[in-house]
């Protein structure tokens, strides 16, 4: 197998030493300077941030005492609230338009200042969430780092051929005549910006859920994939998150070898994650990601806007099994735990999907963990029947739809008795699969076939819509809002294809919906509106154990949970027969460099962190066995393993699982009490849920 791209060195012990003496010594520096440091700085800070107050800034004006030099904006301000306008890094500049009292904060000279927040409903990002007070109103970014064909139709028209990014990627690089891999940087750049995530903040909403692929990280040979080049954006797009005080959940949307066969997996077709020969080599490979990622997220400049990390979207349960995925998920939980150390404040939650196994599959999982998050993505359009029942009707109240989607809202609650923290982390407007390319593109060019039991043409075009038409479609999307309480809406913007030269999966579209009037302006008055139509939904009484939410306890798994899961790799595999010998499973080996990712850089700032958080988490990454002649890690999942094969963990001195030092966290780190103490009210009735919840 291939070489991985690029890399950057880890520090080792040796450096690890070396640091820490520079460490001892900057504190003894540090002692001197910082009395004077404070007295400087201090008065800057409280100049640029002197207005915020944390109550919102009056309309139209920036708060008292901005204007210090801030070219990012014509007045100078480093904060400012409704009617304020804001220069983006071109030079074009936006009015903010905020009627919930949200504020932006950008000062350069501290570029990453946490004082911003939405809205007067939501905490600033400085100030902790405190999960069963405050509710997720939040939106995906879907289509910007993971490039769907139903999102941005207009780059799959154009290579014909393409079904997924690895096609894409293939045709484009091959295009350069129209500058190759380049366009799938300028989509990067523009597709989604700084006015997007202020007008996000502006919709009354909170969250973002961000899908990032492993790419962002590296690629091996032969994966097609742009590496790297992405990761600038993110971090630029998270910086635009914290300037607008909008939290972030970031997902691993994409997997080596796929994890659900999805095209939005990177290639569609196999699942070669947790399956097939090759299976267990990908997870390691995805462990290694997991950590980087972690790495960089739980180090202080991004924790607060980076509180929630989801590992791996969607994994095909019903084919991998949930004994294999739980398994990785352990696995998953002790490196980041391991890195971050465990309680509140001691880096992000940690968001594992359902899987399509059903939210009640979960129940009990792990018990004792510390911060984990179940994510549910329920959608009508892909429960495969024709969906005939009227959203239109004369009153415009969305017929049925509305309490089917309802009907979501007890599983919900039933899951954060029976789990924990539970989230809706995508649905949308699409009571039906209408829409150009919602079921996929074949290899011709052409959209998928449609389930639904009707003619499609309606719903592709959003400005024939009747009135009563939307009405019913905002009844459907409050149901749902309201039945999911802490919600991520899939997703803020679809593209416009190039053959019609519209946007032409309209159900999609959270920003065409706020303009189309079929999404509430004030996501809040989706709350309640279930019992409003006559749908009993008792929403969860707000309260979580401790250990739920980083206070004590956490981090200490039931030793039944833990027994259950702990083995890995997992005893038994889908899709190959483990040989009697597991240790002749197709494996890599950990002696490879862990790769970092790089902290943005800003004019006249020093940023000192590295992109690393815990240095005692120094051991190897994945890399494969010198010599070893592996199967195909994206398209071989029905082969049989080789009898004797020289790859496996016999092969590599024995190592299985990554490497996993148990680290010291670092000393900056003071675990905070939890803020939450209250125990678990026992619901006593266990409704089953029927709710459907199908595949994207
Ligand atoms: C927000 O600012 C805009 C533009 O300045 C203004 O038209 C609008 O009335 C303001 N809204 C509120 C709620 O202050
Ligand atoms: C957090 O930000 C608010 C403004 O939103 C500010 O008033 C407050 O002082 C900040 N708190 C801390 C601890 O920095
Ligand atoms: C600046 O960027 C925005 C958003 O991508 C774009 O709409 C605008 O045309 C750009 N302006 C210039 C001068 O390039
Ligand atoms: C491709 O993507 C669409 C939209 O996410 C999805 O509905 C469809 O099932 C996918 N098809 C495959 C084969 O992955």
């Amino acid at each position: 197998m291939g070489a991985a791209a690029t890399k950057r060195p880890l520090l080792k012990r040796r450096g690890f030493w070396i640091l820490a003496g520079l460490a001892a010594l900057a504190v003894v520096v540090l002692a001197v300077v910082l009395p004077v440091y404070f007295v400087v700085v201090h008065k800057h800070g409280s100049t640029a941030n002197g207005g915020s107050g944390g109550s919102g800034t009056p309309a139209g004006s920036g708060p008292p005492g901005s204007g210090n030099g801030n070219p990012a904006s014509p007045t100078g301000a480093t904060s400012g609230g409704n009617g304020t306008v804001v220069t983006m890094a071109n030079g074009t500049q936006f009015t903010y338009i905020n009627p919930f009292g949200g504020y932006w904060v950008y000062d350069p000279k501290a570029p990453f200042n946490n004082n911003a927040r939405p809205n007067s409903w939501t905490p600033p990002l400085n100030t902790s969430w405190t999960w069963g007070k405050d509710q997720v109103f939040g939106v995906n970014l879907g289509g910007l780092f993971v490039l769907e064909p139903f999102i941005v139709p207009a780059l799959y028209e154009k290579y014909v051929g393409a079904v997924d990014e690895w096609t894409l990627s293939t045709l484009m690089a091959a295009d350069t005549a129209s500058g190759g891999m380049s366009q799938l940087e300028n989509h990067y750049d523009t597709f989604i910006t700084e006015e997007d995530i202020a007008q996000i903040a502006g919709a009354g909403l909170n969250w973002i859920r961000l899908p990032i692929p492993f790419w962002c990280i590296e690629t091996w040979s032969p994966e097609p994939f742009l590496a790297r080049t992405s990761w600038t954006y993110i971090v630029r797009l998270l910086g635009w998150a914290r300037k607008y005080g909008l939290r972030v959940n970031l997902d691993l949307h994409t997997i080596p070898g796929s994890q659900n066969g999805y095209n939005h997996s990177g290639r569609q077709g196999q699942v070669n994650w947790l399956y097939g020969v090759m299976g267990i080599a990908n997870a390691e490979r995805a462990l290694g990601y997991i950590r980087t990622i972690a790495e960089f997220i739980s180090q202080p400049e991004w924790q607060n806007v980076v509180p929630m990390f989801g590992i791996v979207n969607e994994p095909l349960v019903p084919q991998i099994g949930q004994d294999a995925v739980g398994r990785f998920y352990l696995q998953a939980y002790e490196t980041i735990r391991s890195i971050t150390g465990t309680g509140e404040g001691n880096g992000a939650y940690i968001s594992i999907h359902d899987g399509f196994a059903g939210l009640t599959s979960w129940k009990g999982f792990l018990t004792g963990a510390d911060r984990m998050v179940l994510d549910t993505h329920p959608y009508f359009a892909f429960n495969g029947q024709p969906n005939t029942a009227p959203i239109d009707t004369p009153a415009g109240d969305g017929g049925t739809w509305p309490a089917q989607a309802c009907g979501w809202a007890s599983m919900i609650t039933q899951s954060q008795t029976d789990f924990g923290i539970t989230v809706g982390g995508e649905f949308s407007t699409a009571y039906n699969d209408c829409g150009l390319f919602v079921d996929g593109i074949t290899a011709t060019g052409a959209s998928g076939t449609p389930t639904f039991g009707g003619s499609c043409a309606l719903y592709q075009d959003s400005s024939t819509w009747t009135p009563t038409l939307k009405s019913g479609l905002k009844a459907f999307t409050m149901a749902s809002m309201d039945a999911l309480e802490n919600w991520f809406y899939w997703t803020w913007k679809i593209g416009v294809s190039s053959k019609t030269g519209i946007v032409s999966a309209p159900l999609w579209s959270y920003s065409l919906g706020l303009a189309g009037g079929w999404i509430p302006t004030d996501p809040r008055s989706a709350v309640g509106y279930c019992s409003s139509i006559g749908v009993a939904n008792a929403p969860f009484p707000g309260t979580y154990s401790a250990w739920q939410t980083g206070g004590t306890g956490a981090g200490t798994i039931a030793p039944a949970a833990q027994a259950s899961y702990s083995a890995y790799p997992p005893p038994s595999l889908s899709g190959i027969a483990i040989p009697a010998d597991a240790s002749l499973l197709y494996q890599y080996t950990s002696t490879g460099t862990p790769v970092t990712l790089p902290m943005p850089t800003f004019t006249g700032v020093k940023v000192t962190d590295n992109g690393w958080y815990n240095t005692a988490d120094n051991g190897g990454a994945a890399t494969p066995v010198a010599g070893c002649a592996y199967p195909d890690a994206w398209a071989e999942s029905s082969l049989a393993m080789p009898v004797g094969s020289a790859c496996g963990a016999a092969a590599t001195g024995g190592v299985v699982a990554p490497t996993r030092t148990p680290a010291t966290v670092p000393a900056t780190t003071t675990a905070a009490t939890a803020t939450t103490t209250a125990t678990v009210a026992t619901t006593t009735a266990a409704t089953t849920a029927t709710a459907t919840v199908r595949r994207r």
